[in-house]
């Protein structure tokens, strides 16, 4: 049959404004859209912002800018009509070791890892000093308490400590205490895949130089100090360390309700080690491509909202600034809040952090791992992405992550984190479980459990000092604690 020409001009009229009006947002839809291709588009963005920007997209460094200016390009430029965003700007304290050398007693260079917010020693020459060895205790950590110290003649003298058990600042604040010079860490684990930890802002001027070396080094030196030889050495850290500006992209459907408000997160910042495209350039790109597909479905009663942290190496720093600035009424809007946080691990072990307040969001991840065939593994949260402010918030909350550290992610803060990094099966089934997951919320909030309120009124004086008291132990538990998701004890410190 062919219809005249103005019926049917009339006919894709009423059809094309009936799609408009009424497609509504399904799980299943929301899964189908979901591809790996756009993933891997978007993480091949991210490496190339990477590559041409110093090798990082970390907080304070030009690639973290260059990843802003991406993610915004899509929710603002391109798909403004149908999001609302804002650009949340926040200072922090931004430190990076120019230059670290460790020299050992025969003058030989050895290979040596710098913490972050590691202090300078003075330069141009550094510390040349004894080495005085300290014990290890595997169990309770070694140099983790003061009178493990106790007898010990380390001052203007570098300690020798093994790492682990309890957070490198503790191990550096106790040997200043002591009057050592510096600190020459040794690793845990041999090789030289070692972790870089972070001694956090809050501890500026409590600390002594570090520098980080292999475990099988530290060992021999041990074996020369046991056997009463002098060893001497050489420390050299170059840092600088100011204060710069950083930002949270928050943006949300303009569909929904504003007052039940589901919420999904992840960080946009990386080490400054290397690209970061598990961590978290995996959980930014799964967040985009669940946003683009959004864009398509007018009809759902709750609001999305995407939240692209900043800052999160730092010690979950945007995210805690986001979560500690909400009012009371703000916080109970949101209605439930998804972390995804290295969620493409080469070798994925598909974790799901909830607590008891968690409600039915890690049973939606579950079903849907479950059914793809993976294997799930359940367990609490910890304080290793930026679901900890939400959890302080009381609001139920669920965490997706595929593991870091060897075996799961053997490349995790190191300069292979790149896009040879990544499982894209294990990154496109996260990416659509996350995305069936926030679908299933925006539609319905049955099985989310109320908001937790703490007993607290944070409207007397006395509440606001105590939520100010609370807030900055967050803060340093997740700067002292954070690990990205991981796990294991051993590389938690
Ligand atoms: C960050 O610090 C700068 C300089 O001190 C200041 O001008 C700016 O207002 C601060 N921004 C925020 C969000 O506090
Ligand atoms: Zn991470």
């Amino acid at each position: 049959m062919k219809l005249p020409r103005t019926a049917a001009a009339a006919t894709l009229l009423l059809s094309s404004t009936t799609i408009a009006t009424n497609n509504p947002l399904t799980p299943d839809k929301l899964e189908a859209d979901i591809k790996t291709e756009e993933l891997q588009n978007v993480l091949w963005n991210l490496n190339h912002i990477a590559l041409t920007n110093g090798g990082n997209r970390a907080y304070g460094e030009p690639g973290f800018k260059a990843s802003l200016d991406f993610v915004l390009e899509r929710v603002q430029t391109r798909f403004g009509d149908h999001f609302d965003t804002v650009v949340q700007p926040f200072n922090h304290t931004y430190d990076k070791t120019l230059q670290i050398k460790v020299t050992g007693p025969e003058g030989e260079d050895v290979f040596v890892v710098s913490p972050l917010y590691n202090p300078a020693t003075p330069l141009p020459g550094g510390i040349t000093a004894q080495l005085v060895d300290t014990p290890v205790d595997d169990e309770r950590g070694s140099g983790c308490f003061p009178e493990q110290w106790e007898g010990i003649e380390v001052t203007g003298k570098l300690a020798l400590v093994k790492r682990g058990a309890c957070a490198v600042a503790i191990k550096s604040t106790l040997a200043k205490e002591r009057g050592a010079l510096g600190v020459i860490l040794y690793d845990e684990e041999p090789g030289t895949n070692i972790i870089v930890p972070t001694l956090g802002a809050e501890n500026i001027g409590l600390l002594v130089p570090i520098g980080i070396i292999p475990l099988e080094v530290g060992t021999s030196w041990k074996a020369r100090l046991a056997a009463g030889e002098e060893v001497t050495v050489s420390l050299l850290v170059d840092a600088v360390s100011e204060t710069r500006e950083t930002w949270n992209v928050i943006a949300e459907t303009k569909q929904g309700d504003p007052n039940k408000v589901v919420m999904l997160g992840a960080h946009l910042d990386s080490v400054q080690k290397g690209a970061g495209i598990n961590d978290d350039g995996s959980g930014t790109a799964a967040l985009l491509e669940i946003m683009t597909a959004v864009r398509r479905y007018d009809s759902f009663p709750n609001k999305i909202r995407f939240a692209w942290w900043g800052a999160e190496e730092s010690g979950l720093v945007g995210s805690l600034y986001y979560t500690s600035h909400l009012t009371e009424a703000e916080a109970d809007r949101i209605k439930y809040y998804f972390n995804y946080d290295m969620i493409g691990s080469p070798q994925p072990d598909f974790s799901i952090a909830s607590n008891a307040n968690s409600g039915v969001g890690p049973q939606l991840l579950e079903e849907y791992l479950v059914a793809q065939g993976k294997e799930v593994r359940h367990g609490g949260f910890g304080t290793g992405s930026d679901f900890v402010g939400f959890i302080e918030l009381g609001i139920p909350s669920a965490s997706l992550h595929t593991g870091a550290g060897a075996p799961y992610d053997a490349c995790y803060h190191q300069a292979c984190d790149d896009l040879d990094n990544v499982h894209w099966d294990a990154l496109t089934v996260n990416a659509k479980a996350a995305a069936r997951a926030a679908a299933r919320l925006a539609n319905s909030l049955e099985g989310v459990p109320p908001r937790e309120k703490t007993s607290q009124n944070r409207r007397t004086r006395r509440g606001v000092v105590q939520s100010f008291r609370r807030w900055a132990a967050v803060a340093e538990e997740a700067s002292q604690g954070h690990t990205c998701s991981h796990k294991g004890k051993k590389i938690r410190v």
